[in-house]
């Protein structure tokens, strides 16, 4: 069929391959959730619940994209590793960020009332995205270990934050409080003022959310005499760990080989 006179406006239309042969990180992040947390009377400053649907949600991703390799959450944000050789949508960066982002945003309202199940969605929540290119492994793992690093500055302000106004100091003192303070100061006014001992505060809580694939022994079925017969497979995984240092990644070396 002749192009008609009005075919020329797709040329307006401009690439966005992202580089071939490099990570493709996509980080999603929840919309206004200060706002979002609130109106839904989240715990604060962790809600285990919530936590938990961002988690789930993220193993579907997993499940949907299959070239994603691993994700990495904490509060209302999610990293997504595509592999390397990926080819998804011709690495266009508008269709994998839109399409993502919209599945991740619908599922998390799906499963929003398996989590809170007596809670009603006040109204839709939505993330944003982007996605980043990072060219070599080692930078890969610079920007997870980055989202942790992060993950423990900021759980250790709010846990001892909200301590404090819980103990019924004003937001402003707390925050006086806590102005200049080192990890070491945080951990011993955790401590002393009330007894916690930071590092035995959950782990989901202060390592974040990994996900991952994973081979693992499951229970296919029992034999005529009662016994569990095993056999190994691949199933996608959460997991609360360090993923700083070397050994999660020489345990997994899986993830980041071509
Ligand atoms: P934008 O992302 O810029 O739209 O703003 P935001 O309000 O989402 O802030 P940001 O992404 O920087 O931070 C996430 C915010 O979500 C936190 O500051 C909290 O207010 C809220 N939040 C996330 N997880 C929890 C939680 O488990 N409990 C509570 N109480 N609040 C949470
Ligand atoms: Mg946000």
């Amino acid at each position: 069929m002749a192009n008609s006179k009005y075919e020329y406006v797709k040329s307006f239309e401009l690439k966005d391959n992202l580089l071939p042969q490099t990570w493709m990180v996509l980080r999603i992040d929840g919309c206004h959730f200060h706002k979002f947390s609130q109106a839904h009377d989240f715990e604060k400053p962790n809600d285990e619940c919530a936590l938990r649907l961002m988690n789930e949600c993220a193993v579907d991703m997993l499940m949907e994209f299959p070239d994603m390799v691993f994700a990495y959450g904490v509060s209302d944000e999610y990293s997504f590793v595509l592999k390397r050789t990926s080819t998804f949508y011709q690495r266009r960066a508008s269709k994998i960020v839109s399409l993502t982002v919209s599945f991740f945003s619908s599922t998390y309202v799906m499963k929003w009332s398996k989590f809170f199940p007596h809670k009603e969605l006040q109204y839709p929540p939505s993330f944003d995205g982007r996605v980043v290119c990072y060219p070599s492994s080692s930078i890969l793992r610079d920007y997870l270990a980055w989202r942790q690093v992060d993950c423990h500055i900021n759980n250790q302000y709010n846990t001892c934050f909200w301590m404090l106004v819980k103990s019924g100091k004003s937001p402003k003192d707390a925050q006086n409080r806590l102005k200049g303070t080192q990890t070491q100061d945080k951990n011993e006014l955790l401590f002393q003022e009330f007894g916690i001992n930071y590092n035995t505060l959950p782990e989901i809580f202060r390592k974040g959310s990994c996900v991952l694939r994973k081979e693992v022994e499951e229970i296919v079925k029992h034999s005529e005499a009662g016994d569990p017969v095993r056999r190994p497979r691949k199933k996608i995984v959460v997991q609360h760990c360090d993923i700083i240092g070397n050994k999660f990644w020489d345990e997994h070396s899986y993830l980041l080989s071509d």
